[in-house]
């Protein structure tokens, strides 16, 4: 038999009641989907398989991203209704599309599993290497299919979000910082630069810039370090920069802003400097530099949290601890070629939340918000966030560390438009360096 249901609400109410005496499936499947969140209307497989009503399968169970271009596909034994035995020999067909309604269609298909199969890692190897595979939400179902290629009736779909892809950061301290403090010269006297006063073991006011302990300890030490640049705050360093720069009075012929008058009278015209004047041109390589963590060379792995070490036990969970407000309580996510110099964590990762009121209606494209750790929050065991949910009393969390990588990216990842190309591409820019894992949290009032 050739089954194709349109679209219809009339169709779908008429077909029911015949389903009902002979499986669960569509009228199981059509309520899954509505509670679901599928947005309006009902949706049913199109299809030119035949359908055999007598195969009893929940449909898919869950579509998980692992990496940037893979997602894991999971479902349970599918067998003829009162013969379990049938199972080993039941087939699946994995579809998969880019909105709910494709993976409903012939055309979504992406393979036919052996028998007794139940999972299936989708590489996405039928598309073009062209296409851009992550930071993408694909929509996944599965339905099986007998040996006389009957299929069952499922309309369940899954999603899975691939995160970005993996780029480390994009400053290097010895191309991109280092370099700076010996090409801008004084413009009244170019065989002056800021090395001339600031190098190692003629450092005016204790401030080396010609390494990168210098930098990092400013006029502190290594151990206690006292820097205009701050690993993580790339904006609050470079206005440190500018105050410590221009700090002092013009009558103290040792005051930092006396000796650096002329870099400040910059060549075209000075005051407000602009592009091409010393000072505006530190601006963007110190603030990129901070922001990804002041590293000796970019950060190459994405943060992981570690669920098999034993100090995690028990965390990466969460609960009502009022009407309206949800508590996550995760562990402390690592990359440990990230850590800055200083050694302090706080700052070094993003914890980005996701939720939905099922796991196929997060928001991929809208994180709810992305958390920060402040010094007292790095040095607790255990990452604590609260937000506000008041969407329902159910609801599905996952949370992604992200490092500092994409951090010097100016986009605002949740309040802006994602239907502007452009955002979206500096949303996905953001996004890079984010962790894969896609681990549920389920919370009930
Ligand atoms: C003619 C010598 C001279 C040159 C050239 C010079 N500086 Fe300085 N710099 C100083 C002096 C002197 C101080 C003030 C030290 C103090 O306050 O004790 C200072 C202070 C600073 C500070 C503040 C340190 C802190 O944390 O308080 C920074 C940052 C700095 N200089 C960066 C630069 C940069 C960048 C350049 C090149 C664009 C530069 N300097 C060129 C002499 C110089």
């Amino acid at each position: 038999m050739s089954f194709n249901i349109k679209n219809s609400v009339f169709g779908l109410v008429a077909v029911l009641p015949l389903f009902a005496s002979c499986g669960p499936s569509l009228a199981v499947d059509s309520s899954g989907s509505a509670s679901g969140g599928a947005t309006g209307g009902n949706f049913s497989r199109q299809t030119d398989y035949g359908v055999n009503l007598n195969i009893d399968f929940a449909g898919i169970t869950d579509a998980s991203a692992i990496s940037p271009g893979e997602v894991l596909v999971i479902w349970a034994d599918a067998m003829f209704i009162d013969e379990p035995s049938s199972s080993a020999g039941m087939r699946y067909i994995v579809f998969r599309g880019l909105t709910h309604q494709q993976p409903l269609q012939d055309s979504g298909i992406v393979g036919i599993t052996d028998p007794g199969a139940l999972t299936f890692t989708d590489n996405f190897s039928d598309l073009p290497p062209t296409d851009q595979l992550d930071n993408t939400t694909w929509y996944y179902s599965v339905v099986a299919i007998d040996s006389d290629e009957k299929i069952s009736n499922n309309v369940e779909v899954s999603t899975a979000r691939t995160p970005s892809e993996y780029a480390a950061g994009s400053m290097n301290f010895d191309d991109d910082v280092l370099p700076l403090f010996s090409s801008i010269a004084n413009p009244t006297d170019p065989v002056e630069n800021c090395l001339s006063c600031h190098s190692t073991g003629n450092a005016a006011g204790g401030m080396d810039l010609s390494t990168l302990e210098g930098i990092l300890a400013g006029v502190g030490t290594p151990s206690n370090p006292d820097s205009f640049i701050i690993p993580f705050l790339g904006d609050d360093s470079f206005s440190q920069f500018v105050s410590r720069f221009t700090a002092g009075n013009l009558l103290d012929q040792n005051s930092a802003i006396l000796n650096h008058l002329p870099y400040l009278a910059a060549p075209d015209g000075g005051t407000p400097v602009v592009s091409g004047d010393g000072l505006e041109d530190l601006r963007t390589p110190i603030r990129n530099w901070a922001f990804e963590g002041a590293l000796p060379t970019p950060d190459s792995t994405p943060p992981v949290f570690e669920f098999a070490d034993v100090n995690n036990a028990g965390l990466y969970y969460g609960e009502f601890t009022d009407f309206d407000t949800v508590r996550l309580y995760l562990p402390h996510a690592t990359d440990p070629e990230s850590i800055p110099v200083n050694g302090s964590i706080a700052g070094q990762i993003d914890y980005v939340v996701y939720a939905g009121t099922t796991s196929n209606t997060i928001d991929w494209d809208h994180p709810l918000l992305v958390k920060s750790l402040t010094v007292t929050e790095a040095n607790q065991s255990f990452v604590r966030i609260d937000f506000d949910w008041v969407l329902s009393n159910d609801l599905v969390v996952i949370v992604r560390p992200m490092d500092a990588a994409g951090r010097s990216v100016d986009i605002d990842v949740t309040n802006y438009d994602s239907n502007d190309p452009t955002q979206l591409e500096l949303f996905r820019l953001r996004m890079r360096n984010m962790s894969s894992q896609e681990s549920e949290i389920l919370i009930s009032h």
